[in-house]
């Protein structure tokens, strides 16, 4: 499966999200590739952090990554394409190379706003490619605020899917980051079980 982290808006988590994800499934025993398609290249700037290197990760940030994802995915059971902020042209071509676009967003209306952006153009791509999912994911959930709440209210407006899963701000997710790691390094914390939940819904998307 070929999942994208896409959001026009940075600092939403498609970096940390993607590597968390990419080790989750690794530790499900699947064969996974992470493509950083950010030039600015932090999931890669991460990997060369990393002591023992679990799965592959490379660089691919240009505009025709939808057209060698066959030549890049065929050895693996699962691809993460860890997307750019705002270059739109990168954007189109990494919807155009998924099966699942995850959206990630923080609790804040500006958020709100500004997935939207990234929502029109999944749907100019759901008109040439029907079998093309989308979710949004709530990132750093303060525990126990209205807004945190409330957030799902507003993202109705979007009309795609939210998974169940939410991601908390936990201060875990820079930490291990900082150390070529991921949360699942803290086995059982309360980030690795989110980032547990997380992925086990993603692959019950059909
Ligand atoms: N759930 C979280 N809890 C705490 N900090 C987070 C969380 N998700 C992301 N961050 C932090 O937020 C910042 C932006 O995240 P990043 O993954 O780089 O976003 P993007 O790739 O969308 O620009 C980073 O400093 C990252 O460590
Ligand atoms: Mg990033």
């Amino acid at each position: 499966m070929i999942y994208a982290l896409l959001n026009q808006k940075g600092g939403v988590g498609k970096t940390t999200l993607s590597i968390n994800i990419a080790a989750e499934l690794t530790r499900l025993k699947r064969k996974v590739l992470l493509i950083d398609a950010d030039p600015q290249g932090s999931a890669l700037a991460w990997s060369n952090c990393r002591d023992e290197p679990s799965f592959t990760v490379v660089g691919m940030a240009k505009p025709t990554l939808h057209k060698e994802i066959d030549l890049l995915s065929g050895d693996y059971d699962d691809v993460i394409i860890d997307g750019p902020p705002r270059i739109a042209e990168l954007a189109k071509s990494i919807i155009l190379a998924s099966d699942i676009v995850v959206i990630p967003l923080l609790p804040s209306p500006l958020d709100v706003w500004a997935a939207a952006e990234t929502v029109d153009l999944i749907r100019e791509a759901q008109v040439y490619r029907d079998d093309l999912k989308c979710c949004l994911v709530v990132n750093r959930k303060i525990a126990n605020t209205a807004i945190g709440r409330d957030v799902r209210k507003a993202l109705k407006e979007l009309e795609v899917p939210v998974l169940k899963s939410d991601v908390g701000q936990r201060v875990a997710f820079p930490e291990s980051m900082a150390t070529g790691s991921t949360v699942l390094s803290g086995w059982n914390s309360k980030g690795a079980k989110e980032i547990n939940k997380l992925v086990s819904e993603l692959r019950r998307i059909k």
